[in-house]
């Protein structure tokens, strides 16, 4: 098989392609020939350094990939061989064979590529934790969401305009036109526009009663702040912290500085009548039968359409820099994947 590795912290180039054995499934695992494998901002964050999660570099990233079943292992139903499926990977995603435990994999419905399916599991999962499971974002409400070109981006606005709610987006301004297309309400260009300002404008001062960030640092100052009464403000990551292509720690230190550790107090989250969450996909496969059922869930969706990934670009294997690259440029609308 092929995989690819983050040789060492650093640039895109540090990712290397590298042949290997053919993994056997192990008791309760499925072999899946892959198609398609997502890269995610967490595996930019690895490669830079910055991400506490990822085993040890050397190391292959990885959290989602779409293919065949070919073997499976002790205890497994042999009809999954040959069933297309798509699956959650604990790392070890970039790579065209991949072992995992039965309870992460997904039936692939026949409408559904292997590069949509590859799309799905971190993207959906994430977004409908935080609109959904601890957002709660209900009919009429107005939702606010941070880096709305990206893949997490377009999967909560789907959910959002599913449930009846108004998105308002951020997004770098050449992707304006296609994120409206796409449902986004209203859009800001938060790197030449104040985005509390606009948002609030757009709100007739009122203000939004959900914000998804993961930006961090300031950007969560500007976000509560902006929260109506009730208004409940999702931390999910914190890319402001990956201020260069080459790793180091100074964007971390900003990002911590700007970070509002006094603001959200019990006493003033009380008297605002405003909730602040957090949610890290990456620390619930604990509970993966819970994700099991929002997966069922977003399956609905699925077939009636409301959810579609749109997929930015596909890589090949050996373009793996050029895909964290285009990540890094702010380039991509939507999903960005590799392909064997
Ligand atoms: N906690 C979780 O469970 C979880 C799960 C999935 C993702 N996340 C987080 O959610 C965020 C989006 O993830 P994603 O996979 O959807 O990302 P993505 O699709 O790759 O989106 C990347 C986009 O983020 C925006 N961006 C904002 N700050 C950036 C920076 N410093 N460098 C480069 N791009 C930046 C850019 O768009 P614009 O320029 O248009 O803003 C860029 O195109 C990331 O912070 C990620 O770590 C968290």
């Amino acid at each position: 098989m092929r995989q690819i590795w983050i040789s060492k912290s650093g640039p895109p180039e540090v990712l290397v392609v590298k042949e290997a054995p053919d993994p056997k499934p192990a008791a309760g695992e499925i072999r899946i020939r892959v198609e398609a494998s997502g890269v995610n901002f967490a595996d930019v964050m690895g490669r830079l350094g910055l991400y506490p999660d990822l085993p040890r570099i050397p190391v292959v990233p990885g959290y989602e990939v779409a293919g065949r079943v070919d073997a499976v292992g002790g205890g497994v139903d042999a009809s999954w061989i040959g069933r297309d499926v798509f699956a959650s990977t604990r790392f070890g995603g970039y790579a065209d064979v991949v072992c995992v435990a039965e309870a992460q994999v997904f039936p692939r419905p026949s409408s559904m590529s292997a590069e949509q399916g590859a799309a799905i599991p971190v993207n959906y999962m994430t977004a409908w934790q935080l609109v959904v499971a601890m957002g709660g974002l209900k009919a009429g409400e107005t939702v606010l969401i941070h880096s709305a070109g990206g893949g997490v981006g377009i999967a909560a606005t789907q959910i959002a305009k599913h449930i009846g709610a108004k998105v308002i987006g951020t997004a770098s301004a050449g992707k304006h036109a296609e994120l409206s297309a796409l449902g986004v309400d209203h859009l800001i260009d938060y790197r030449t526009e104040d985005f509390e300002a606009r948002a609030r404008q757009i709100t007739g001062g009122r203000g939004v009663e959900l914000i998804l960030d993961a930006v961090g640092g300031d950007s969560l100052k500007k976000g509560y702040r902006l929260l109506a009464p009730t208004g409940r403000l999702g931390v999910f990551g914190a890319s402001s912290a990956a201020t260069n292509k080459s790793g180091g720690y100074l964007g971390t230190v900003s990002m911590l500085a700007n970070t509002p550790w006094v603001q959200f107090n019990p006493l003033s989250l009380m008297n605002a009548n405003k909730g602040v969450f957090g949610v890290n996909l990456g620390h619930m496969w604990g509970e993966f039968d819970r994700l099991r059922g929002w997966m069922d869930e977003l399956m609905r969706l699925w077939e009636s359409g409301a959810v579609k990934p749109k997929i930015a670009r596909v890589f090949k294997f050996d373009e793996a820099a050029a895909a964290h690259h285009f990540i890094q440029d702010r380039k991509n609308i939507g999903k960005v994947l590799l392909a064997p």
